[in-house]
């Protein structure tokens, strides 16, 4: 079942320029960074009560993520929806027809993800996420 948005999305061009504005111009609370490498990022979670941001900055031209940013110079980028079973989360969607970005959860930020394909969601990249704890 899908719970709450636990986060949205904002690709920048500069992740250290990005948490000066979200964490110390705005004052989010920051959780937690990391490189995920298969998705070709750099990634901070800044929470904001029950919710939270998630930066992302590209470390190669190749992600969606850089295609991104070159095409719309960064900004709103998707929509996380928590799930307690993303593997379940994500059956059902394929069952519905809806169009995958991934055909079975991986690992992110968030915990493990997948993401439904935006021609599917009317233009909103959608993504899925069931929390490590
Ligand atoms: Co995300």
């Amino acid at each position: 079942m899908l719970s709450r948005i636990h986060h949205v999305g904002v690709v920048v061009p500069d992740l250290d320029a990005g948490l000066r504005f979200w964490r110390d111009t705005l004052g989010l609370h920051f959780t937690k960074s990391a490189t995920i490498q298969e998705q070709g990022v750099r990634a901070a979670l800044l929470k904001i009560g029950e919710s939270e941001i998630e930066l992302l900055e590209p470390i190669n031209a190749e992600s969606g993520v850089a295609k991104f940013l070159a095409r719309r110079g960064g900004g709103l980028h998707h929509v996380c929806f928590q799930t307690d079973d993303v593997e379940r989360e994500l059956e059902a969607a394929r069952a519905r027809g809806i169009q995958l970005i991934d055909q079975k959860p991986r690992h992110g930020l968030a915990g493990m993800i997948c993401f439904l394909h935006p021609k599917a969601t009317r233009g909103v990249l959608v993504e899925y996420a069931q929390p490590a704890d």
